[in-house]
């Protein structure tokens, strides 16, 4: 029930004028009604018409601000993407004469790929796309003669150079507060699980995720794609080309899978490896791939020696693996004396 306080307040009117429409009920309500029983919070509200027209400018001006934010915001997000636009095809300009401009974007594709696939955030993911798409940003101004070579190839003087480009890419990202955590990613992606990558020597969990995963994807695509000088021989055909393109994919997914926790992380390896074989399957033929005991076949060819702590040989390189033999090793893996994962050929 409402009650109108100036009614009740009123010296005009008597008590039985002010309650002659309202029914019995109510009339003892009424009558009962203490002053002390109006809240704070309802004395303190003003219905008035003045009140009413202030909160509707108020509302209005709010509607306002809200508007103009969302535009704010808008014109930022849009510099922000021009911004990784720009940057994204100056990095694919710079690297054109070594991999046909496709580097960045290959890695920030298959490493948004491996992140939505390991279930990391929509944020996390547009990062690590964007990481992948400007983590040589930093190469920017190198000498082409530099770039061409691989780091094995390299001068002691060119490889310090060629060391520092994460770190500039780092300092030139840095500057603006939404390349943070990008920047961050890009400072790391040459670093390696056992601490032998730059520009810090960070080990294992040190290294952030992004960093792990560009590092896998960054690696596979120098090794496979590349072009070495006898690529750009001019006596070098199509097929020999196709050849030489099926062995390095071959090597490189080996390569990943050999040094699978020891450079890379296991399960980055695992899921980028099972997409290359989905993608590249018919050219990627007999390789050789780290995988879980329990899911070697029989038939597979171990590809490593595996002892046991005491010396003793358990399974031999080029051995093919029978039922028995997949039982034993099951056991010996079971009480940590070899990994529970196996490099074979399949
Ligand atoms: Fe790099
Ligand atoms: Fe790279």
């Amino acid at each position: 029930m409402e009650i109108n306080n100036d009614i009740l307040e009123n010296d005009e009117f008597s008590e039985d004028e002010v309650i002659e429409d309202i029914d019995s009920e109510e009339i003892e309500n009424l009558k009962s009604f203490d002053e002390s029983d109006i809240t704070h919070e309802e004395e303190e509200i003003d219905y008035s018409d003045e009140y009413f027209s202030e909160l509707a400018v108020k509302k209005q001006y709010i509607e306002e601000l809200e508007d103009s934010l969302d535009s704010i915001s808008e014109i930022a997000a849009n510099s922000f993407y021009q911004a990784i636009q720009v940057l994204g095809d100056l990095a694919a300009l710079n690297e054109r004469r070594f991999y046909e401009g496709s580097h960045s974007r290959f890695v920030a594709h298959w490493s948004a790929e491996v992140a939505s696939q390991l279930g990391m955030s929509d944020t996390d993911i547009f990062e690590i796309r964007t990481a992948g798409l400007l983590h040589d940003i930093g190469k920017i101004g190198y000498e082409s003669r530099m770039l061409a070579k691989f780091t094995a190839e390299m001068t002691p003087a060119e490889l310090d150079v060629y060391k520092n480009h994460s770190y500039v890419s780092y300092q030139i990202l840095k500057q603006h507060p939404n390349f943070d955590n990008i920047s961050k990613i890009i400072l790391q992606h040459h670093e390696r699980l056992d601490g032998s990558g730059f520009p810090n020597k960070l080990e294992g969990k040190e290294i952030i995720p992004g960093a792990a995963i560009i590092a896998v994807v960054d690696m596979f695509h120098n090794l496979v794609f590349k072009r070495p000088k006898r690529l750009l021989d001019k006596t070098y055909n199509a097929q020999q080309y196709l050849k030489s393109r099926e062995n390095r994919l071959t090597n490189s997914i080996e390569y990943l899978n050999v040094k699978s926790s020891s450079l890379f992380d296991t399960r980055v390896v695992d899921i980028f490896c099972e997409n290359a074989r989905k993608e590249w399957g018919e050219l990627i033929k007999k390789t050789v791939w780290r995988i879980q005991l329990n899911k070697v076949e029989e038939g597979m060819v171990i590809a490593d020696d595996y002892f046991t702590r005491a010396g003793l040989l358990i399974a031999a390189k080029g051995e093919h693996i029978t039922k028995g033999m997949k039982k034993m090793m099951i056991r010996f893996a079971e009480v940590g004396e070899i990994p529970k994962k196996i490099l074979v050929m399949k």
